[in-house]
């Protein structure tokens, strides 16, 4: 029976484990999301999971969501991913970076620019820009000109990452950020050939993920969805359409793996087994009670071949011992999610070794 402790072949790479770190926005990059020696620090800890994705990082400063978000747009930050991606692989782990474009999910005190979405509909709520919580603005309605701008940032995004030694990208299609705007009705209500039909709405998420395939092999590029999502005010109609066609494409494209961040209302992974001929990475809503046998059951009965776990990743650095222990699980902290410093990153204690 396949467990959760197989090793894969995911393109160049073996990983030895099905598990993957599920990436996670954590704040704590410099000014200028420069990536640090904590960060470093964080993602060391928790090489042994067969492969870590990083949190969300923004291509280009227009697509930076939060404060505290790294970037993948300049030198000192590519530098700063290299000092990661080493550090990782010093200790024998797998990283592939996040490319997180945050379209409608940014604000001018945060960038100091206007945020760009497929259409100039503001989300409803408020995001903290750094001294507290503001409204959403309405964004600009990218041009055709900022369209070629932003695919070009998440190619130079792609080939800066790779340079610094990751070993692969995620693009994030999910969660309510550009690419998934471009997805979800309710933020797309372009008429041009990027809006209505399905094969409208998800032709610049093709049209960027066939830009980023120019520069990496397909086995260093997946990419991350989560059909029926609600999360950044999305509000998906056709979803049977829209990720139907989706994948159809996806499955010409060869890539290392397609991420279903699974959503209440709507059995994501399922959908996504019946038509993607891939390697499938299944996320969340599967209960915590008994982690190893949920595990070893998704993977055995073939629903996924790898399993990305969140908040357990980001509260044990040492999960796979935990997990090949049967030990228990430090609680995840949400008080300390996005704080900054090294309180509620790096400081969740190991087991004690007896
Ligand atoms: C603190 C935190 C930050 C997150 N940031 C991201 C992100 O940057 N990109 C993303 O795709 N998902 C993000 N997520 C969602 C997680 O990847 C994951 O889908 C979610 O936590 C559910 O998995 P879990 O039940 O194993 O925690 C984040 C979740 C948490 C808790």
């Amino acid at each position: 029976m396949t467990s959760y402790k197989d090793s894969l072949i995911l393109g160049a790479m073996t990983i030895p484990n099905r598990v993957v770190m599920a990436p996670m926005t954590r704040n704590r990059a410099d000014e200028n999301g420069d990536p640090n020696e904590l960060m470093r620090e964080y993602y060391m800890q928790r090489a042994s999971i067969g492969l870590i994705i990083t949190e969300g990082t923004a291509p280009e400063h227009v697509g930076k969501a939060y404060p505290g978000i790294p970037g993948i747009y300049t030198d000192t930050q590519e530098n700063g991913w290299k000092l990661i991606a080493d550090g990782v692989h010093s200790v024998g782990g797998h990283i592939f970076m996040q490319l997180m474009h945050s379209g409608r999910i940014s604000h001018k005190k945060i960038t100091g620019l206007d945020p760009v979405a497929p259409s100039a509909v503001k989300p409803a709520g408020e995001l903290f820009t750094g001294t507290g919580m503001d409204s959403f603005e309405t964004p600009l309605e990218m041009s055709s000109e900022q369209l070629n701008a932003t695919k070009a940032a998440f190619v130079d995004a792609t080939s800066r990452a790779l340079r610094a030694g990751l070993d692969g990208v995620e693009l994030h299609a999910a969660n309510g950020y550009l690419l998934h705007q471009f997805l979800a009705e309710n933020s797309n209500t372009r008429v041009d050939q990027y809006g209505g039909t399905p094969e409208n709405r998800a032709r610049y998420v093709l049209e960027v993920l066939d830009a980023v395939l120019e520069v990496a092999p397909s086995s260093q590029v997946g990419i991350r969805i989560s059909p029926n999502g609600k999360f950044n005010d999305i509000d998906e109609v056709d979803i049977d359409g829209t990720y139907s066609y989706l994948i159809s494409e996806l499955n010409r494209r060869n890539l290392a793996y397609l991420h279903v961040a699974n959503q209440a209302g709507f059995d994501g992974l399922a959908f996504a087994r019946e038509r993607y001929s891939g390697i499938l990475v299944a996320n969340s809503g599967y209960g915590d009670k008994d982690k190893v046998g949920t595990l070893n059951h998704l993977i055995s009965t073939n629903q996924a071949e790898l399993f990305s776990l969140g908040r357990m990743a980001l509260a044990n650095p040492d999960l796979m011992a935990r997990l090949n222990t049967g030990a228990d699980f430090n609680a995840a902290d949400s008080s300390t999610f996005y704080s900054r410093g090294a309180v509620g990153y790096t400081d969740y204690p190991g087991l004690k070794v007896t």
